[in-house]
């Protein structure tokens, strides 16, 4: 059964007819070609599937396409200036060195980058405790921390 969504993507108004047993994050990558967002568990557990449905990270694998009716939706793609150019946080994650093979990071900016919104200057047990949902295979997580904090001090 399929039934007709519209909703905000990136600050545009789209439409899409989706089957009603369609995760959020395959709607994306399937009807919107957006890749930035990655299947990882699939389950809700890693957080690289993390988008931003009304301003709040979600793990787009466990949530509903169907669901974002009306809502306003946000995803790797949408941080980015309307310029083209690199949003702060995704600038201090290259400065920081905190990107390895980048499969987690388009989930690590979408929470940090919510967070930072909520909490602009925030302590290390903060930020650690913002990231928890979002697992990395590869850096060990000091950088990422680092990189975030970059991101706060650099405002
Ligand atoms: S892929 Fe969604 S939380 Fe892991
Ligand atoms: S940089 Fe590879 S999983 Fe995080």
């Amino acid at each position: 059964m399929k039934q007709t969504v519209q909703f905000t993507l990136n600050g545009e108004v789209v439409t899409c007819i989706v089957d009603i047993r369609k995760s959020l994050l395959e709607m994306l990558r399937e009807d919107f070609s957006l890749i930035g967002p990655k299947e990882g568990c699939a389950v809700g557990e890693c957080g690289a599937c993390s988008v931003l449905v009304d301003e709040e990270a979600i793990d787009s694998c466990i949530y509903l396409a169907v669901w974002v009716d009306g809502k306003e939706v946000t995803t790797i793609e949408g941080i980015t200036k309307t310029d083209g150019s690199l949003a702060d946080i995704q600038q201090a994650f290259i400065d920081a060195g905190a990107v390895q093979c980048g499969f987690c990071i388009p989930g690590m900016i979408i929470s940090s980058s919510q967070f930072l919104k909520e909490n602009p200057q925030p302590t290390r047990a903060e930020v650690r405790r913002a990231l928890s949902g979002n697992m990395c295979r590869c850096t060990g997580y000091q950088k990422i921390i680092e990189a975030v904090e970059l991101a706060a001090s650099s405002k």
